[in-house]
């Protein structure tokens, strides 16, 4: 079977099995090409809330999927590779939390959403890259500790100054890995290029940057520039993403080690498997701990929808 066949047997069997696949930004384009909706956390959210379908098939991370459990718990929720995990979303736990509630009781607790069911449970709010400046804005709180990704809480921090805005130490090893003086090198070697970050780099990286976004908005900013030249500070993946989608613009990785190896496990083979029902992991999650883990999602998508 050519990958280009697999292709249409994914698609004929999900439409014939009421099967709905939704893609993170960072898995290969083959596996895009299969999706119902390809899009950050933020968009795989909310398309999880509306879709109808009976089975949904994650392609990402184990977050990404049991998000999408906790908002449909009558569907059969697949994660398209059974160990792709999030490093970060597993770097804080509910006691640790508690005990910082414990010292800190005046301050609410807003989550990143690349964060363990067990973990929600304990916090007041979630939000992802894409909506956590405009969440945090609206909360009717001034006092907010933010977990686990302390690059993304400053990033959020400057840009709400009136907001008292404490961090912990956690983050993305996949982002903090990009060091300033990568970005000054890359910015030295393609002097016309703009420089495009994740906002989960170190604050002296997006301290460079002339934008900082989600997956999605890094996608989009390029795309509507009028400039040539891109220099990437985000998961490799979208470099190539970015290539297809714009053959006349060129596009440039900031770091050759910002690559996911959690994201990247994925293969259509993956897909093709789920599809078929012998692939894949399915969510199951205990009823109590989605309603106490859902509240938090349920305040992001009432803040930020
Ligand atoms: P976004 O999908 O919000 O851009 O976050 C990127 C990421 O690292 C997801 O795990
Ligand atoms: Fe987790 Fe970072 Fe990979 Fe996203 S890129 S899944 S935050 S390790």
């Amino acid at each position: 079977m050519t990958t280009y066949e697999m292709q249409q047997e994914i698609i004929r069997l999900k439409k014939e099995n009421n099967i709905c696949i939704l893609v993170h930004a960072y898995q290969s384009h083959d596996i895009w090409e299969v999706a119902d909706f390809v899009g950050d956390s933020f968009g795989l959210t909310q398309q999880a809330a509306k879709s109808d379908a009976e089975t949904v098939i994650m392609c990402g991370v184990r977050f990404m999927a049991e998000t999408v459990k906790m908002l449909s718990p009558q569907k059969r929720v697949l994660l398209s590779h059974p160990e792709a995990g999030c490093p970060m979303a597993e770097q804080m736990d509910r006691e640790m939390i508690l005990k910082l509630r414990e010292k800190m009781p005046e301050y609410k607790v807003v989550a990143y959403i690349n964060t363990t069911s067990e973990l929600k449970t304990v916090c007041d709010v979630c939000v992802t890259s894409s909506s956590a400046v405009k969440i945090i804005r609206a909360l009717p709180y001034d006092k907010i500790l933010f977990i686990p990704d302390c690059n993304l809480g400053d990033w959020v921090k400057k840009q709400v100054p009136e907001k008292e805005i404490e961090l912990v130490q956690g983050g993305c090893p996949t982002h903090a890995r990009i060091t300033a003086k990568e970005a000054q090198a890359a910015k030295a070697a393609h002097p016309d290029a703009l420089l495009l970050v994740h906002p989960e780099c170190r604050p002296e990286v997006t301290a460079l940057a002339d934008y900082a976004g989600s997956t999605t908005g890094i996608m989009s900013y390029a795309e509507k520039s009028d400039a040539k030249e891109f220099i990437i500070g985000t998961e490799n993946s979208i470099v190539q993403h970015l290539q297809m989608s714009c053959p006349e613009k060129r596009f440039y990785a900031l770091s050759k080690d910002c690559v996911c190896h959690n994201m990247k496990l994925t293969t259509l083979g993956d897909v093709y498997d789920c599809v078929l029902g012998r692939g894949g992991q399915e969510i199951q999650m205990d009823p109590k701990l989605i309603a106490d883990a859902r509240r938090c999602i349920d305040e992001m998508l009432a803040y930020g929808g």
